[in-house]
Formats: C-alpha cells, sequence, structure tokens
C-alpha cells in the first residue's frame, strides 16, 4: 500500500524569516487560503509570541482558513505557549508547535542551560501545550547535531509528555542524505513510542541538499515533510514543498508514497508567495522556474515535439502551468475578462474586477496580447494592493546619453493630482525624487529589482521595491509595459504600504 506522506507548510513562519521578507496579516490570510487550495496537510501560520503582528496573523488564518490543521510556533515556556494558543484557540485543527535546541553547541551558547534542565524543559512545555486539548509538535532544534542518545531521551520524554508529532530538524542544512536517512532510522530503531507519533523532518538549505536530505527521511520513515513554497526561509532556505510534493508523484514507483497535494495549484501559489514576499523564483529553479519546462537546443525542441517524455518527466499542466495559448487582448470585453479571471481561479469582489479591468484595457492598449501570467500580475500586485492614499496619474521622463535625467509626475492625493519634478542621477532616481517631492516622503531605498512577467518586445516589466524607514522593510511593487512606470507604481505602492502600516508612528514622528 502507498505511504502517505503528510505536507507541513511552513511559508508563514520559516519562509517569512527570509531576510527582506515581511507580509501583513491579509497577505498571510490570502496566502495560507491559496495553501489551503493547494491541500496542504498542515499550515504552520507564524510565532504569535514574536510580534504583534504575528499574533493577528495566526489568529485571522486560525479564524478564517479552514480544511488543513492550523499551527503556532512557542519556545518551550509557558509564556510562549499560552500565546500561541491564544492566537489558535478558534482554529477548526489547532496544533501547537512548540521546540528547543537539544545540540550541546545550541546548549552552550544559546540557552546556557545543562542537557538535564533542557530535558526536563522539553518535557514540561508538552505536557502544558497537550493541556488545552490541541495537538501537540516537538521539535528539537539543531536535532542533526545533537547527541543521538540524548536526543532519543528527549523525544521520548516528549512523547510520553503528550505530543503526537516528533520534529527532527536539520537548523543549519549540515546533513547529507545519507547520513540524514540513517539519522532517522536510527531514531526510529531507538525511541520507544515513536510508530505511535507522526515523525517529521526539516530541513534547511545551506549545501543546497534540503530536499535530498527529507526525501532520504522519508524512505527511511518520516512521515511529515516541512516545507515553504519555492523554498524560501532563513539563509538559504528550506525544504522547497513543490519538489518534494513532485519528486515523491514522479518517482512514486521508486518511492511508493502519495501526499494530498493537488498539484496543479502548486504553479499559482508559487507565484502568488513570490507576488507578495517580493522573492523573485530564480529562472533555473526546479518545478516552478520560468526555465522548468522551456527547451532551448533545436534537438530538445525536436524531441519533444515529436514526443514530449523525450525530454520532460513532468507535464507543465500538471502543475497548472497553462499551456492552452488563450490571450485576450484590447477588444476582449469585460465578461471574457471576467471569465478568465475565474478560470484561473481568482475569486474577487466586483470592485476588484472593476479595478482590475481598468488596469486590464490599460495594458492591452499597449500589449496585443494579455496572458495570464499579466493578468496574475495585474491581481497580485495591484488588485490586491493595500489602500491606496497615493496614486499615480501620469509620468513624463526626459533622459539620454548627454542630458540630467528629469522626471514629472502628477499623484493624486485625497482627490487632487498634484505635480511636481526632479532631476536624478539616472531616470529611475529622478522619477523617485519627483515622487518624494509629492508625497514628502525620504525614505532609503534598500532594494530595487526588474522582472520581465513575458517575453517579447513589449513584454510586461514588474518592479519590487523596498524601503527602509525606522530599521523596518516595506515592500512595494508595480507593472506596465513601461519600466519607469513601473517603477514609479512600484515606488508608490512602498510609500502607500509605509502609510497603511505606519501610519500613527510617521504622524508622530514624522518622516
Ligand atoms: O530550523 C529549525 O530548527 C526550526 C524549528 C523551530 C522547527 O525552524
Ligand atoms: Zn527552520
Amino acid at each position: 500500500m502507498e505511504k502517505r506522506i503528510y505536507i507541513f507548510d511552513t511559508t508563514l513562519r520559516d519562509g517569512e524569516q527570509s531576510p527582506g521578507v515581511n507580509l501583513n496579516v491579509r497577505e498571510k490570510v490570502e496566502i495560507a487560503s491559496q495553501l489551503a487550495k493547494l491541500k496542504v496537510d498542515v499550515i504552520e501560520a507564524g510565532f504569535p509570541i514574536s510580534s504583534q503582528g504575528d499574533f493577528e496573523a495566526v489568529k485571522a488564518v486560525a479564524e478564517e482558513v479552514k480544511g488543513p490543521v492550523i499551527a503556532a510556533l512557542a519556545r518551550a515556556n509557558k509564556k510562549d505557549i499560552d500565546r500561541a494558543w491564544e492566537a489558535l484557540k478558534h482554529a477548526e485543527k489547532p496544533r501547537i508547535h512548540t521546540f528547543i535546541a537539544t545540540s550541546d553547541i545550541h546548549l552552550k551558547y544559546k540557552l546556557n542551560k545543562t542537557r538535564e534542565e533542557v530535558l526536563r524543559l522539553a518535557e514540561e512545555a508538552v505536557r502544558y501545550a497537550a493541556s488545552f486539548g490541541a495537538e501537540v509538535e516537538f521539535s528539537a532544534e539543531d536535532a542533526f547535531r545533537t547527541d543521538l542518545d540524548y536526543l532519543c531521551e528527549v523525544i521520548e520524554a516528549a512523547i510520553e509528555a503528550g505530543a503526537g508529532i516528533i520534529n527532527v530538524p536539520d537548523t543549519v542544512g549540515y546533513s547529507t542524505p545519507m547520513e540524514f536517512g540513517e539519522f532517522i532510522a536510527s531514531i526510529k530503531q531507538k525511541v520507544k513510542g515513536i510508530d505511535k507519533v507522526i515523525l517529521s523532518v526539516h530541513c534547511h538549505n545551506d549545501l543546497g541538499l534540503a530536499t535530498a536530505n527529507s526525501l532520504a527521511a522519508v524512505e527511511a520513515g518520516a512521515q511529515q515533510v516541512e516545507c515553504t513554497i519555492n523554498g524560501i526561509g532563513e539563509r538559504a532556505g528550506n525544504t522547497s514543498l513543490e519538489e518534494v510534493v513532485m519528486a515523491l508523484t514522479t518517482r512514486k514507483d521508486y518511492f511508493g508514497c502519495t501526499t494530498g497535494i493537488k498539484l496543479n495549484e502548486i504553479y499559482r501559489t508559487s507565484r502568488l508567495v513570490s507576488a507578495l514576499t517580493g522573492m523573485p523564483v530564480q529562472p533555473n529553479k526546479a518545478i516552478v522556474g520560468r526555465n522548468a519546462f522551456a527547451h532551448e537546443s533545436g534537438i530538445h525542441q525536436h524531441g519533444v515535439l515529436q514526443e514530449r517524455t523525450t525530454y520532460e518527466i513532468m507535464n507543465p499542466e500538471t502543475i497548472g502551468i497553462k499551456t492552452d495559448g488563450i490571450v485576450l487582448g484590447k477588444h476582449s470585453g469585460r465578461h471574457a475578462f471576467k471569465k478568465r479571471l475565474e478560470e484561473l481561479g481568482f475569486e474577487l469582489t466586483e470592485e476588484e474586477i472593476n479595478k482590475a479591468f481598468y488596469r486590464f484595457k490599460e495594458l492591452a492598449d499597449r500589449k496585443k496580447k494579455v496572458t495570464d501570467e499579466d493578468i496574475e500580475a495585474i491581481i497580485n500586485h495591484e488588485v490586491r494592493a493595500i489602500p491606496e492614499k497615493y496614486k499615480l496619474e501620469k509620468i513624463q521622463v526626459y533622459t539620454g546619453s548627454n542630458i540630467v535625467p528629469t522626471a514629472a509626475v502628477g499623484i493624486r492625493v485625497d482627490g487632487e493630482v498634484i505635480e511636481d519634478a526632479a532631476c536624478g542621477d539616472g531616470p529611475v532616481d529622478a522619477v523617485f525624487k519627483a515622487i518624494e517631492k509629492v508625497t514628502g516622503f525620504h525614505v532609503e531605498l534598500a532594494h530595487y529589482s526588474l522582472n520581465a512577467v513575458t517575453g517579447g518586445k513589449d513584454a510586461v516589466g514588474e518592479v519590487t521595491v523596498k524601503v527602509e524607514y525606522n530599521g523596518k522593510l516595506y515592500m512595494g511593487r508595480g507593472i506596465s509595459t513601461d519600466i519607469l512606470e513601473a517603477s514609479a507604481r512600484a515606488y508608490i505602492s512602498a510609500i502607500n504600504r509605509l502609510m497603511h502600516e505606519a501610519g500613527d508612528e510617521i504622524l508622530k514622528n514624522g518622516v
């Protein structure tokens, strides 16, 4: 019989720990709703004690997202566990995920505790979490670098105290696949009661081995894999959900395992996470990268045209990449547009559809064919954006090799269009300075990136910027066939986000 592997998604917790990623509550709920459509088994929604924002996001996900188990992280102490439970208590299926480090190096330098003390704290934390009646997962942080006998003792104590899921992390991404498989097999062999719980693994990608290590663990008997969409996460990231799921699916003959994942939601989820986190997916990323199904060499193209399986081990449509070539253009009406939105799986209000249709028409005037990717970019970047205090109305840029770049912008602020102009070191700098003049915001630009949504001369450019205010980063995105306009839209969207999320602070301290 095929073995069922549980997919635990931690995009909203470990994934959100990626440098520069800062999702707000609505964005987290949107990602969690998409993860529920993807049919992950568990969504780790956050670490409630870490900030008020995280607490509110976990609470909102717990209250609004049905289907998967909703987990919240807590260190092994009562205060953390109380806060996690407070955020989780209205979830359909809540899980408290409590953890403590067990390796000697963490005990000595981070916790300043003895092995006995940590064992006792782990046991007490699990018992306390279980007293709420929720499912309890226990993680031994830095498990892979922990003395095996001691780790087995801690795990045994956690099981006895009521943990239903035991997670074994390779926190620093140090392991290699064979070692990790053997490590999991040893735990299975040595720990009393291990067969009564779900054995989970959580790998980091510091050596690029997170997926391989997770799969080796599955072969050795692990039943749950913790992962993130696009593999985002601390440092080099976590195990990538799409890689593990598609490896198990494509090589079912080898692994003999299944997951509950709805495969044709993978691509959409990847795009959504990339758009909302502002983390582009590398083009050659397995499964979801732009080139993952592109065939460049003539020999390969010829082969695929004759018989797809000559060079393709997966069908792009399986993960939800549309290859039917339907495109909309400037003659497409609202009805056709709305139908396409539905086919793409978007559930929008009438107001959002109107806004999307307006931007679609603007785009179709400049671009012959508006693709599904363009429509997704409109929805993800602009329609579901935060409230717009500032809205770009017009932009004009003078630039060239021997002139000082100058930009003029017209921005709608509370119903009135305010215009101003500025010079800059380059055209983008000039645009940003003109926007600063109108809005009065002088913020540090911490990040700027430009990507093409689709190919071709009239490709839509997607600009992501991050601006810094009071040590925190605020992201903005903009799209247009004109990259300077996309840059202006992205910068204004970052300022709108800053206003939305730090408005009170700004009113008090100024910018
Ligand atoms: O990497 C890690 O050890 C973690 C734990 C908190 C599960 O993220
Ligand atoms: Zn981790």
